[in-house]
């Protein structure tokens, strides 16, 4: 009877806690950009091949700094509208996603 009672009351501590960074909350994740922009416009050409890969976190970080996307590969090129080489250029929502991603230090998450 008193188990489950403080399992959740653990599940909601710790809930609590991840989101009292503000930041946290608002930033999209490696995950969503992985899966929604990189994996969909980069990853065709950018794969496991030499040059720049986005295939995976530690690959993607490569093109990022974190914190200043302005100094990010990654950000410049999809910013400028050079990447993707060929087809739909990324929406601004798409841009600013990345964008705030680095700003938020380029989590793994
Ligand atoms: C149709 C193939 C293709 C797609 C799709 C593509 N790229 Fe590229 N990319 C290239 C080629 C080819 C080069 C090398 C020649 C050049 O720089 O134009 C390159 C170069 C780059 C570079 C290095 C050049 C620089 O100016 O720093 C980065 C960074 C890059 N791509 C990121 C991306 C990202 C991010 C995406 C997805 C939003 C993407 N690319 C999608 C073909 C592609």
């Amino acid at each position: 009877m008193f188990k489950p009672a403080m399992l959740i009351a653990v599940v909601v501590l710790a809930s609590g806690c991840a989101t009292i960074d503000p930041k946290a909350q608002v930033a999209p994740t490696y995950r969503s950009i992985s899966a929604t922009i990189l994996s969909v416009s980069c990853v065709q050409c950018h794969g496991v091949l030499g040059g720049y890969s986005f295939d995976t976190y530690d690959h993607t970080m490569k093109a990022v700094s974190p914190g200043d996307p302005d100094s990010s590969r990654l950000y410049f090129v999809v910013s400028k509208g050079k990447m993707p080489k060929l087809g739909t250029k990324l929406s601004a929502p798409q841009v600013q996603a990345i964008r705030d991603w680095i700003i938020a230090g380029a989590p793994d998450n």
